[in-house]
C-alpha cells in the first residue's frame, strides 16, 4: 500500500517556511530560533524560498556559506531541510541585465522589476539563469545529509503576453493543429464574423484588446500557459533529476489556482505539496463549512497522486495579513486544522512563518514567533502542543485514503464553463456546484477522490459528473464503459454540449455517445432568475420520494429510454422528466437535468450508496469524518467544529491513537475536539 514520503525520518513532518537570510546580522536570534524550533517539535524547515539576492548578489558571485552553516546546524539538532530554488522571486540585477525574464501584461505593458511570481516562462535568459543556479544549490547541498526535498520556485504561475510568448503560442499551436491552419480556423469555428486566419503568424494571444470571442482559442490559450509552465518547471526539474535521483521535488500549489492545470505539473513532480489559507472563525460561516472548503482542497491535492500522502507546505498558526479581514484562529482551531489535514491524508503541517520579518510586507503576516521573540505566547503553545501531537502519530505515515467515489472537478472543462458566452454570467458556478457535492459525500462520512475527466475510473463504483459541458477525447467512452461494469453514474444539465475544441456536438446533447447512455437529449436550457425556483417531484414508481426546489438552471429533456424519476413542477414545461436513470450493462447512469437543492442530490446519492453498499457514518452535524488505512490497520478522524457536545457511534471496536483509551459504541465528543481511532483490519 502507500509508502512514506521521507524513508529516513520516521516522524510526521512538522515545521515551515524559514528566512534566516534576513537575519545573519544576528546570531543571537538563529541561535534562539534551533533552541525554539526543538521546544516546538519542529523538525523541518524550508530554506531559500526567496533568497536569491543574497546567495548571488551579483551575477556569478555565490555567497553559500552562510546556508551551509544554517543547514549543518538544523541538522545537527535533528531538523531537515527543504531546498527550494529561487525563481519565485528575480534579484534586482537580473532584472536590469535582462528584462526580458520579467512579464509583460495582456495590454501588451511591460511590468517594471519588483514584487514575485512574475517571470515570463518563456524567457530563456530566464531559464538558463535559473539553470546555473540549480545547479549550484544540487552541487553544493545535494549531498548534505538534512536535505530531503528539492522545493521548485513559490506557487508557481504567471502569464505574460511578451513577443516570446507569442511566438511560443504560435508554435505550440502549429504542433497542436499539425501546421494545418485549416484544422485550426475548423476546431475554432473562425468563419464566424469573418476571424478566419491565413497562417499561424496572424494568432495572437487572446486579450480585450484583440480577439476574445473565440472560446477555442481562449481555451487553447490557458492549455499554452500550462503546457509553458510545465516546460519552465522541467528547466529546473531535469537539473535535480540528473544529479540528485534520490531527493524528490516538488512545488507548491494553490486552492483553485485558476491559471493552470495542475493535473500536468502534477506528472513531473514527486511529491503534491500545497499552501492552505482557509478565511477559519469568518462571520459568514460556520467553523464546520469553512473546514468542507478546506477539506475539498486537500482532498483534490491528494487525489493528485492517490498512491502517498500529500505536503501541507503552508498554513498559518495564527493569522494571515493579506484577507479582507484578518480574523486571529480561534482557540483550538490550530489543533483541529492539523488534525484535518492528516485526516484528509497529508503527512506534514508546515508554516509559513517561522519567525516574521521586522518589515516590507509580510512583517503583520502571523508565524510561530512574532515580533516579541518569546514562547510562552498563546500561538506558540499552540504550535507546541500540535508538535507533540504529532510526534505521537508517526504510525499514520503513508497511510492511504482508499475512496470507491469520485467527483469529477476538471479544470479545463471549468475553463470552457466560464467562457461559454451561454446561461448566467452570475449562476454558473461550476466550482461551487462541485463543492457542494463533496459537501454531502462530507457529511454522511463517506471518502471521495476529487479527479480530472481524463483519468482512470477504474478504482470507483460511484461517480458525480456535475456539469460535465466539454468531453474531452476518450471520456464518453470511459464513462460509458465505467457503468457498463457496474458503476453508477450520476450527471447532470450542461453536460456533453461541446468537444474539446468548444465545437457543440451535432444531432443533441449530450453528444459523443453520451445520449445512449443517458437515454436522452437535452433541448433546450431555461435560466432562471435569482429569486426564481422551480422544483422537481419524484413520481410514484421511484425508489427516491419528494419534491425539492430547483435553481438558476432546467434543461428541458426528452427521454427515450431511461426511466424517468421525477417531473418538474412549475412553469411551462411543468410535468416533463426532470431527474432519469437508465440501466446499461451492469451499472446505472442518472441523469439530473436541473441545478437540484442538495437535498434532492443527497436522497439520489443516499440510493446509490446504498445499492453499492458504501458504507455511511451517522454523524452529527458539525463533525468531519475520513479514513486512512495500510494493510493492518485501519485510522478513523472525526473532528468536531461544534462548541458542543458531539455523539459519534461507532459499531467496531478501536482504541484511541492518542490516549489509547479503547472507544466502542456510543463516544462522546468534547466541544472542538478530534478523536483518532485505530482499528485492526
Ligand atoms: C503564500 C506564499 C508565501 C507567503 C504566504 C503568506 O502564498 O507562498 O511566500 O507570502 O502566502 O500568506
Amino acid at each position: 500500500m502507500g509508502k512514506k514520503l521521507f524513508p529516513k525520518i520516521d516522524q510526521i513532518l512538522h515545521g515551515g517556511d524559514y528566512n534566516p537570510e534576513q537575519w545573519l546580522d544576528r546570531p543571537d536570534i538563529l541561535e534562539e530560533d534551533i533552541r525554539l524550533m526543538k521546544q516546538a517539535h519542529v523538525n523541518v524547515v524550508t530554506l531559500g524560498v526567496f533568497s536569491w539576492s543574497v546567495t548571488e548578489p551579483s551575477e556569478g558571485e555565490y555567497h553559500f556559506e552562510w546556508l551551509k552553516e544554517i543547514m549543518d546546524n538544523l541538522y545537527a539538532n535533528g531538523i531537515y531541510t527543504i531546498l527550494a530554488t529561487p525563481s519565485g522571486a528575480r534579484p534586482a540585477w537580473l532584472d536590469e541585465k535582462y528584462p526580458d525574464a520579467i512579464r509583460t501584461s495582456s495590454k501588451g505593458v511591460h511590468h517594471l522589476h519588483g514584487q514575485r511570481h512574475n517571470n515570463c516562462m518563456s524567457s530563456q535568459n530566464y531559464k538558463t539563469l535559473v539553470r546555473k543556479m540549480d545547479h549550484q544549490l544540487a552541487d553544493r547541498f545535494g549531498s548534505h545529509p538534512g536535505l530531503i526535498l528539492w522545493h521548485i520556485d513559490n506557487e508557481i504561475g504567471s502569464e505574460c503576453f511578451c513577443q516570446q510568448c507569442r511566438s511560443r503560442f504560435q508554435m505550440y499551436l502549429k504542433e497542436k493543429y499539425d501546421n494545418d491552419i485549416d484544422k485550426l480556423n475548423h476546431a475554432w469555428w473562425t468563419t464566424f464574423w469573418s476571424h478566419r486566419f491565413n497562417n499561424f503568424e496572424q494568432i495572437d494571444p487572446p486579450t480585450s484588446l484583440g480577439e476574445k470571442s473565440i472560446h477555442g482559442l481562449n481555451l487553447d490559450w490557458k492549455r499554452f500557459t500550462t503546457w509553458n509552465t510545465v516546460e519552465f518547471l522541467i528547466n529546473e526539474v531535469s537539473v535535480f533529476r540528473e544529479k540528485t535521483p534520490d531527493i524528490p521535488i516538488t512545488t507548491n500549489f494553490m486552492h483553485l489556482y485558476p491559471a493552470l492545470d495542475y493535473t500536468k505539473l502534477a506528472k513531473e513532480i514527486d511529491v503534491i505539496s500545497w499552501d492552505s489559507y482557509p478565511r477559519w472563525n469568518t462571520a459568514e460561516e460556520s467553523l464546520y463549512d469553512t473546514a468542507l472548503g478546506n477539506a475539498f482542497d486537500h482532498v483534490m491535492m491528494r487525489s493528485f497522486k492517490k498512491d502517498r500522502p500529500f505536503m501541507l507546505m503552508e498554513s498559518v498558526p495564527s493569522l494571515v495579513n493579506w484577507h479582507d479581514f484578518n480574523k486571529l484562529k480561534r482557540p483550538g482551531v490550530h489543533k483541529l486544522s492539523t488534525v484535518q489535514t492528516l485526516a484528509c491524508g497529508g503527512d506534514t503541517v508546515q508554516y509559513f512563518q517561522w519567525r516574521k520579518g521586522r518589515g516590507s510586507y509580510e512583517q503583520y503576516h502571523g508565524a510561530v514567533i512574532d515580533h516579541l521573540g518569546r514562547s510562552d505566547t498563546r500561538v506558540f503553545r499552540d504550535v507546541e502542543e500540535v508538535g507533540a501531537m504529532l510526534a505521537g502519530l508517526s504510525e499514520l505515515q503513508g497511510t492511504l485514503t482508499l475512496p470507491r467515489a469520485a467527483l469529477i472537478y476538471d479544470q479545463e472543462n471549468k475553463w470552457a464553463v466560464e467562457d461559454a458566452a451561454a446561461l448566467s454570467k452570475k449562476t454558473k458556478n461550476y466550482p461551487e456546484t462541485c463543492m457542494r457535492i463533496f459537501n454531502i459525500f462530507e457529511r454522511n462520512g463517506v471518502d471521495l477522490d476529487i479527479i480530472s475527466s481524463e483519468e482512470d475510473y477504474s478504482p470507483y463504483d460511484v461517480i458525480v459528473a456535475p456539469m460535465l459541458y466539454m468531453l474531452k477525447d476518450g471520456v464518453a467512452q470511459a464513462l460509458t464503459d465505467f457503468v457498463k461494469r457496474g458503476g453508477q453514474l450520476v450527471a447532470t444539465y450542461f453536460t456533453g454540449y461541446v468537444n474539446e475544441t468548444t465545437l457543440c456536438y451535432l444531432g443533441g446533447f449530450p453528444g459523443d455517445g453520451l445520449m445512449e447512455l443517458f437515454g436522452l437529449y437535452a433541448e433546450e436550457i431555461d435560466t432562471l432568475y435569482p429569486k426564481e425556483r422551480n422544483g422537481v417531484c419524484f413520481t410514484g414508481n421511484s425508489p427516491i420520494q419528494g419534491t425539492y426546489s430547483v435553481k438558476d438552471y432546467c434543461e428541458l429533456i426528452q427521454v427515450q429510454d431511461a426511466q424517468v424519476l421525477a417531473e418538474y413542477t412549475e412553469d411551462f414545461y411543468k410535468g416533463t422528466p426532470a431527474v432519469t436513470v437508465k440501466e446499461s450493462g451492469k451499472g446505472k447512469a442518472y441523469y439530473v437535468a436541473a441545478r437540484a437543492d442538495e437535498d434532492c442530490m443527497e436522497h439520489i446519492l443516499l440510493q446509490i450508496w446504498e445499492e453499492q453498499k458504501i458504507p455511511l457514518q451517522k454523524l452529527p452535524v458539525g463533525v468531519e469524518y475520513h479514513k486512512r488505512e495500510n494493510e493492518t490497520y485501519s485510522y478513523e478522524f472525526y473532528i468536531n467544529y461544534t462548541e458542543e457536545l458531539q455523539t459519534i457511534s461507532r459499531e467496531t471496536k478501536g482504541i484511541d491513537c492518542l490516549t489509547g483509551a479503547v472507544v466502542e459504541g456510543e463516544y462522546q465528543m468534547e466541544p472542538m475536539s478530534s478523536l483518532i481511532v485505530k482499528c485492526k483490519k
